[in-house]
């Protein structure tokens, strides 16, 4: 796969590790930056790695900041980026089965080098469940085009 990576200076001492995985893993890795431990801020590389999804210029994007909430909130506002922050085994395997998350949300601040590795295998390796979960991605495309509200 071709995956985007972005991490904001709370993310910085964990993005080599990670962009090592994901090539060690086999994927082709575009690192959208932001490779210095210098404040940035995450809503910069949040439209980064998002732009790149919502063009289909890759096929999955990673970002990572202090809580992954920054990111998440920034990335979501691009047609088509469903992201979200995960935290555990679980909510890394059913944003993939049910949500078809495209955009993985990490937080340096709360989640271990071993966790995030583990998780990040999960969430590229899951498969989207489609059928009645597919329905309901779609609404959700229905409501970012404005179609569909109450
Ligand atoms: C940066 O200080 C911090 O706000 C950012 O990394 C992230 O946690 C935002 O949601």
């Amino acid at each position: 796969m071709r995956i985007a990576v972005g991490t904001d200076h709370r993310g910085y001492a964990i993005r080599h590790k990670l962009i090592e995985l994901l090539r060690g893993l086999g994927h082709e890795v575009i690192d959208t930056g932001n490779d210095s431990p210098e404040p940035v801020d995450y809503p910069d590389v949040a439209a980064g790695v998002a732009s790149l999804v919502s063009r289909g210029e890759v096929d999955r994007g990673i970002l990572i900041c202090g809580t992954g909430l920054g990111m998440c909130i920034a990335a979501n506002k691009f047609p088509g980026v469903r992201a979200a922050p995960c935290h555990d085994d679980l909510t890394a395997e059913m944003s993939r089965r049910h949500n078809d998350l495209n955009v993985l949300c990490l937080s340096a601040d709360l989640l271990g080098e071993r966790l995030i590795d583990r998780m990040v295998e999960i969430w590229l390796n899951t498969p989207f469940e489609g059928g009645r979960h597919a329905r309901r991605v779609e609404k959700i495309r229905q409501l970012e085009q404005g179609l569909g509200r109450p």
